[in-house]
């Protein structure tokens, strides 16, 4: 998105090994025009950034959060502690539990403090970004549209699969 534009959406992420698969998000994104910028930051190596970043986005109009993280995942619950806007989380496959240690810490947030969790890797990042656009669509009637298109398209395309 032009650096001009008041970003809508922010995508932390913990390392910059988690990008090949968070660039789904951002593209899903971009395909609807949403106006987002994408950060590495992490809840245990970079804490005090992650916090000044937070604040700086939320006054600049971030309204909905996307954090991915893999293993002892906690970059989402830790970004959901500092607002109470919308958090989606994505967790990322680890190498050695293939992302099941990160779904279990992101989904398992006690009562309070919400995290929505998506699925791990690919769907999940492409999803939460969907799942963003549908949160600001509540408000932005083209969005809504945009997202009816984005329905029609896939069902277009299954009822055109045929089979060998
Ligand atoms: C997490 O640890 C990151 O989100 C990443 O998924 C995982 C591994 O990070 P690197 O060791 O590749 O930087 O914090």
């Amino acid at each position: 998105m032009a650096a001009t534009e008041k970003p809508l959406v922010a995508i932390v992420m913990g390392s910059k090994s988690d990008w090949e698969l968070m660039s789904n998000a951002d593209s899903t994104l971009a395909k609807f025009g949403v106006a987002h910028e994408c950060r590495v930051l992490s809840a245990h190596r970079t804490p005090d950034q992650l916090r000044e970043y937070m604040a700086d986005a939320e006054k600049r109009g971030v309204e909905v959060w996307i954090a991915a993280a893999g293993g002892a995942a906690h970059l989402a619950g830790v970004v959901a502690a500092h607002t109470v806007r919308p958090v989606l989380g994505v967790p990322i496959p680890s190498t050695t539990l293939q992302g099941l240690d990160s779904l279990l810490a992101i989904v398992q947030m006690p009562a309070g403090i919400p995290v929505g969790t998506l699925a791990i890797g690919k769907p999940g990042a492409t999803n939460a970004a969907l799942l963003a656009v549908s949160i600001l669509a509540t408000t932005r009637p083209e969005l809504t549209k945009k997202l009816h298109d984005y329905r029609a398209e896939q069902a277009k395309k299954v009822l055109s699969e045929t089979l060998p």
